[in-house]
């Protein structure tokens, strides 16, 4: 669990706006279980460790204040990863000028990587079709609680777990079929079992370790699993042994797909947001988000994020004159 102590709140000088780039004041900042993962030396992950003493960079939406760059004007609203500041400055390049569709903070939720990895991984890595059953992880969570309003949408029987009663719940009442409270007493196994009596065809999986192995056990044949992540083990310097069902990829020819549809897919981002805004237009989707207040916040906010201490996506308003959600 990364402590307090590691984070620090330092100012900095800004550096002269050079020609093609802009200067954006930030007005939402985000955090995300990949942020933990940059957090290592040791990390084999798709990108590189954050540099000591240097600011996290991150997502963030943000009010262009100066360009000198010919697509920017101020009062611009933009996305980029200049987040974990107040103030963002880069090449124009780096600046995603954000539609005018949804509010700006949507699209550090639903409308931006996070809708996309659970449209992504529900659509083009599980195929999913109406009337199979699907598993999701974390479910809680801002990927899983998208992905379970997402597959009630496209007419799937939705399994979701998550930990604790109360978020539980919550899950039910946007349409999961069955719920599975991960931190209650008795085997994962066999709660996905009197959950989904029938198996589970498609599987997404933002946890890793004994939610994979439960899936495996539960899956029926030519299932299809999308890994979009593995918070479980973030925190961990070894994999406990829980992957006991391993051989059931090969007796169920079950298909097992990471994904990281931002990088590999963005030529999909029109596509997925225009369908996505529309489920949030007529209420088929609502964007669970958790706010908080101030640049302070953000290292209890990672710490939350293993400790579930949120429900959907944390969200951090940096500025009192930000409209109230
Ligand atoms: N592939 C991609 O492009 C991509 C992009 C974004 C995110 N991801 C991945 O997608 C997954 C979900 O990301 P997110 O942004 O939506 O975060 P998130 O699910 O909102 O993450 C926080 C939640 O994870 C759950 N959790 C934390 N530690 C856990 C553990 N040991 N076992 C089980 N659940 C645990 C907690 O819920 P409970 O209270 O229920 O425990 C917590 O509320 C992560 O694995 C992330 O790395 C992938």
């Amino acid at each position: 669990m990364p402590t307090r102590d590691l984070f620090e709140l330092r100012d900095f000088e800004d550096a002269p706006l050079a020609d093609g780039e802009v200067r954006v004041r930030n007005d939402w900042l985000t955090v995300g279980p990949a942020m933990r993962v940059r957090m290592s030396a040791q990390t084999r992950g798709y990108l590189p460790p954050y540099a000591l003493g240097a600011p996290i960079p991150g997502w963030a939406v943000g009010e262009v204040i100066a360009s000198r760059a010919p697509d920017f004007k101020p009062g611009d609203m933009t996305l980029h990863q200049f987040g974990m500041r107040d103030f963002g400055q880069g090449p124009s390049a780096a600046f995603e000028k954000l539609p005018s569709i949804g509010s700006p903070e949507d699209y550090l939720n639903a409308m931006g990587s996070t809708g996309f990895v659970a449209y992504f991984g529900l659509l083009e890595i599980c195929k999913a079709e109406p009337g199979e059953t699907l598993f999701v992880s974390g479910a809680a969570g801002a990927v899983g609680s998208t992905a379970v309003q997402i597959g009630k949408a496209i007419g799937l029987k939705v399994i979701a777990s998550a930990g604790g009663s109360d978020k539980c719940a919550l899950l039910r009442n946007i349409g999961a079929d069955a719920v599975i409270d991960y931190k209650s007493p008795g085997s994962l196994d066999e709660k996905l079992t009197a959950a989904a009596p029938q198996g589970i065809d498609a599987y997404l999986d933002n946890v890793g370790g004994d939610h994979l192995d439960a899936a495996l056990a539960n899956a029926n044949p030519r299932a299809r699993f999308a890994i979009s992540g593995m918070i479980g083990s973030y925190n961990q310097d070894q994999v406990a042994e829980t992957m006991r069902h391993l051989n059931r990829i090969v007796t169920q020819r079950i298909r097992i797909e990471g994904f990281l549809p931002y990088s590999d897919r963005a030529d999909l981002l029109v596509a997925f947001r225009e369908r996505m805004a529309a489920w949030i237009a007529n209420g088929t989707v609502r964007p669970w988000q958790e706010v908080r207040t101030g640049l302070g916040s953000v290292p209890n906010a990672i710490q939350d994020l293993f400790a579930g201490g949120f429900t959907g996506k944390p969200l951090i308003r940096l500025h009192a004159d930000v409209a109230p959600l």
